[in-house]
C-alpha cells in the first residue's frame, strides 16, 4: 500500500494533471480523446472536481457551459456535440435533436448540486442563473421520467443511467423491437476491445430507443407514455435525492426559499421505498412496463446511504460484506456472484472510481467508516496499478476500457490522494 506522498503517488498525481490539461477542450472536457470526443454530462461533473483542485475558475467553467446546452424543457443532455468529430458513432444526425447545440436526447445522472455545492464551500460564486438551470433540471426529472407518479425516477434508455449495458437492464430491453434498425458502423470498437464493450444486439437495441425518441422529436410525454424501455433506477434515484437535498443547501445559502425542493425531496423519500426487493435483499431496479424488479444489487444500491436513506442499512452493510468476499477490489458495478457478472464487460463487474466516491460519502456520512475507508483505499490500489483508466477489473485490478479518463483523474486529485 503506498502513502499519500510516496513516488508512485506522485508519479499518479502527475498523470492525473496530464490527463485533465490533455482532455480540457477550454470550456469543457472530454471523458478521453477519441472514444468519447465530446462533453458528456455527468463525466464533465464529476471532472469539475478535478479542476477545484487545479483551478477553481475553470470547474465552475466546467459546470456553465454544460447548462449552456440545457433545453426549454428543462432537461439537460447526456451529450453535448460541441464539435465535429468522427471517431464517434451514434451522433447528432441520428438523434435527431434540434435543440442548439446539438446534443441528444436524454439525459444522465444529475450530479451537478452536489459538486455545485463543493465549489460554493470552496468559494462562494453560485449565480442565480445557474441555481435556477439546476432547480428545472431535477423539476424536468421529477415530471419527465416519473410519468406514473410514483416518486421514482426512471431511464428511458440504458445510456440515461450512465451504466450503459448493466445486466438488469438485459429483461427490459428484451422486448425493444430492433428489427429496423439497419447497417451501421460502431466507432467504440475501433479504440477498445470487444470483450470490454456491449455486444452488437445491445448496440442495436441502443439504437433502436434512439430512433423511437427521434420520431416521438423527444417529446417527453409521449416517451414517458409509449416508450418500450422505462426502468425505476436506483442510481439515477439516490443521485438526485442527493443532489435535491444540495440543491435546498445551495438555496438556502443564497437567500431563496426552497419549500418546492423539500417537497421534492418528500415526494422521492416517499417512493425511495419501492426499490427494495426482499427476496434479493437489496434495492433493485424496477421495470416500470413489467412491474418486476431486477434480481440482484448493483453498485447504485449502496448508494442509499448517499441518498440520506437509512433503512436497511444493516443488510446493506451484510451486503457489502459478501461482495467483498467474492472479489478482490471493491465495489464491482454488479453483484461478483451472479451468473452474469462479467469483471471486464463495461458495467457488468468493472469497479468505476466515481461510484466509489459516492459510495463513501454516503457510508462515511452514516458512521460506516470502516466501509467508507475500504472503498477508498481500494479504489487508491486500483488506480496506483492500473492508472487513470476508465473503469478496473475488481478480480485482477487490471484497467479496463477507455484509458487517460478524465474523471478517474479528477477523482484521484480530489478524493483518493488528497490529504
Ligand atoms: C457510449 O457511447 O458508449 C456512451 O456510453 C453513451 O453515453
Amino acid at each position: 500500500m503506498s502513502s499519500l506522498s510516496s513516488p508512485t503517488a506522485a508519479k499518479r498525481t502527475a498523470e492525473a494533471k496530464q490527463v485533465l490539461g490533455d482532455n480540457d477542450r477550454g470550456t469543457y472536457t472530454v471523458p478521453t480523446a477519441r472514444l468519447y470526443p465530446f462533453q458528456w454530462n455527468w463525466d464533465s461533473v464529476f471532472v469539475a472536481l478535478g479542476w477545484a483542485e487545479l483551478d477553481l475558475d475553470r470547474a465552475w467553467k466546467e459546470i456553465t457551459t454544460l447548462f449552456d446546452a440545457q433545453w426549454p424543457s428543462g432537461m439537460v443532455p447526456h451529450i453535448v456535440f460541441w464539435t465535429d468529430q468522427s471517431t464517434y458513432f451514434p451522433g447528432p444526425d441520428v438523434w435527431g435533436t434540434t435543440n442548439q447545440p446539438l446534443s441528444s436526447g436524454i439525459s444522465q445522472p444529475p450530479v451537478a448540486a452536489t459538486v455545485v455545492r463543493n465549489l460554493q464551500e470552496v468559494e462562494p460564486r453560485l449565480t442565480i442563473n445557474l441555481f435556477k438551470g439546476i432547480d428545472r433540471w431535477h423539476q424536468w426529472w421529477h415530471t419527465a421520467r416519473d410519468p406514473k407518479n410514483i416518486g421514482l425516477i426512471s431511464v428511458v434508455h440504458p445510456w440515461e443511467s450512465g451504466r450503459d449495458n448493466l445486466p438488469d437492464w438485459d429483461r427490459p430491453m428484451s422486448t425493444v423491437d430492433s428489427s429496423s434498425i439497419g447497417a451501421y458502423q460502431r466507432r467504440d470498437l475501433d479504440m477498445v476491445d470487444q470483450t470490454m464493450r456491449p455486444h452488437r444486439h445491445e448496440y442495436d437495441r441502443y439504437l433502436a430507443l434512439v430512433e423511437f425518441g427521434a420520431e416521438a422529436n423527444w417529446d417527453d410525454q409521449v416517451i414517458g407514455a409509449t416508450n418500450p424501455f422505462l426502468v425505476a433506477d436506483p442510481g439515477v434515484t439516490s443521485i438526485l435525492l442527493r443532489a435535491e437535498r444540495d440543491l435546498a443547501w445551495l438555496g438556502r445559502s443564497i437567500g431563496l426559499d426552497t419549500a418546492h425542493i423539500e417537497r421534492r425531496i418528500e415526494r422521492l423519500e416517499n417512493g425511495f421505498v419501492q426499490l427494495w426487493n426482499p427476496e434479493a435483499g437489496t434495492y433493485c431496479s424496477l421495470d416500470l412496463r413489467s412491474g418486476r424488479h431486477a434480481d440482484a444489487g448493483t453498485s447504485a444500491s449502496f448508494l442509499a446511504a448517499y441518498a440520506g436513506v437509512t433503512t436497511h442499512l444493516d443488510q446493506l452493510d451484510h451486503e457489502l460484506g459478501l461482495w467483498a468476499s467474492a472479489c478482490n477490489f471493491l465495489v464491482p458495478s454488479f453483484d461478483p456472484r451472479h451468473r452474469h457478472f462479467e469483471p471486464k464487460r463495461y458495467w457488468r463487474g468493472p469497479v468505476w472510481a466515481m461510484i466509489n466516491y459516492m459510495i463513501a460519502i454516503g457510508f462515511a456520512e452514516v458512521g460506516r467508516e470502516k466501509w467508507a475507508g475500504r472503498i477508498r483505499q481500494s479504489t487508491r490500489d486500483l488506480i496506483t496499478q492500473s492508472g487513470m483508466s476508465e473503469s478496473f477489473d475488481p478480480i485482477t485490478g487490471g484497467p479496463v476500457g477507455g484509458s487517460n479518463f478524465a474523471w478517474t483523474a479528477a477523482l484521484w486529485l480530489s478524493w483518493v490522494n488528497k490529504d
